[in-house]
């Protein structure tokens, strides 16, 4: 049995990316219908896939042939269009971030689970298979104890009249709010929760309200530490968009893995024998091992899984509360860089 799906804001990443990998390209997903304000973008598209198109969101949630809805506009509709899938009983798929403030997350996550439908956020890089393969290193105990990691996303982002993610009052933020909440996430999927936070923003390069430049210093339950750093100012070609993990037994590096590809590279170097103080600290030697783990569409892969808490009736794989959640360590990051102290997070 496959879901049928329904697309609104149909015209950016959801045709980039979302719904030729992500929904058709899922075997458990079907694509039936789509929507855009843009009344040119909305003909191309559902040309494009030969599916239902409709004028407004409103429309589309009427059509009872839709039983889940991608939600990928900019930031600002979100908090809207999720209240109104809602209420016409549709499960969601919100992209990130789930809205411009906490308040209208939670109000998004309990009208949700009031309505008995699903709320997801659209966190995919965690099934890259990189990601998922370091995090079956860690579990496996083989980087001993984790004491530090590093994601870092990059993408050259020039002024664009318009555009949401370099006016804060749509997107939320800049950088940070955009990509950072990405990172965030993904290390905390290896870490566990942020406690504590100290971020730094900046315009270095880009001329618009939006900060280009955001490096944060988190700190996890555990004790161990996080560098997030996300820029609009580097070019896209100069960007190695790593995860970096570190522990007392090795270390573990993706290149190219943050972001929208589900390709890049990885390598460990991990401790077998007993070690012992060496004063020379000789490194003559390069003892990384390449991992190469089965790639993973990671737009298939989320829609799958979201499709298959659907049959199941169990939680999404990445929920509305997750979104919550990183919704409060980005606020405390950005309240860090205003403030000049580091914020603990409730
Ligand atoms: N997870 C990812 O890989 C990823 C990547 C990029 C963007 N995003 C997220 O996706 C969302 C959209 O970003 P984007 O880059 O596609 O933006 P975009 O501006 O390129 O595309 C947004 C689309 O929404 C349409 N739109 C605008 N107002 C609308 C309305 N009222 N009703 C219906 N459609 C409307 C626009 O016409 C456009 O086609 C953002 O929340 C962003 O953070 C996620």
């Amino acid at each position: 049995m496959s879901i049928k799906w329904g697309v609104i804001g149909a015209g950016g990443i959801a045709d980039r990316r979302t719904i030729p990998e992500g929904i058709v390209g899922a075997e458990k997903a079907e694509l039936v219908a789509v929507q855009d304000i843009d009344a040119q973008r909305i003909e191309e598209v559902a040309a494009k896939y030969g599916v239902t198109k409709y004028d407004t969101e409103y429309d589309l949630l009427s059509d009872d042939n839709v039983q889940a809805v991608y939600i990928a506009t900019p930031n600002q509709l979100h908090h809207g269009q999720v209240l109104a899938a809602a209420a016409a009983g549709k499960d969601v798929l919100c992209e990130k971030p789930l809205a411009l403030t906490l308040a209208d997350s939670e109000e998004m996550v309990e009208a949700c689970r009031d309505a008995g439908v699903k709320l997801g956020i659209n966190f995919m890089m965690r099934f890259h298979a990189c990601h998922t393969a370091i995090k079956a290193i860690i579990e496996a105990g083989d980087l001993g104890t984790l004491v530090m990691g590093r994601a870092e996303l990059t993408c050259w982002y020039p002024p664009i009249p318009g555009a949401f993610r370099q006016n804060p009052a749509l997107g939320g933020g800049g950088a940070f709010a955009d990509m950072g909440n990405h990172c965030v996430d993904l290390l905390e999927m290896l870490f566990g929760r942020t406690e504590r936070v100290s971020c730094f923003i900046g315009n270095l390069v880009q001329d618009y309200p939006a900060e280009d430049t955001a490096v944060a210093l988190l700190e996890f339950e555990s004790g161990a530490k996080g560098v997030v750093d996300a820029l609009f100012n580097v070019p896209d070609v100069a960007a190695h968009n790593a995860l970096e993990v570190y522990g007392s037994k090795g270390s573990v590096v993706s290149f190219g893995t943050i972001g929208q590809e589900s390709g890049g590279s990885m390598t460990a170097v991990l401790e077998t024998g007993d070690k012992e103080y060496d004063a020379a600290q000789a490194r003559d030697e390069d003892p990384s091992q390449v991992i190469e783990p089965e790639p993973v569409n990671i737009y298939a892969a989320h829609i799958n899984a979201f499709c298959e808490a659907i049959e199941n009736d169990t939680d999404p794989p990445i929920t509305g509360e997750d979104g919550i959640w990183n919704h409060k360590v980005i606020e405390a990051c950005y309240k860090s860089a205003q403030t000049g102290e580091a914020v603990d997070i409730e």
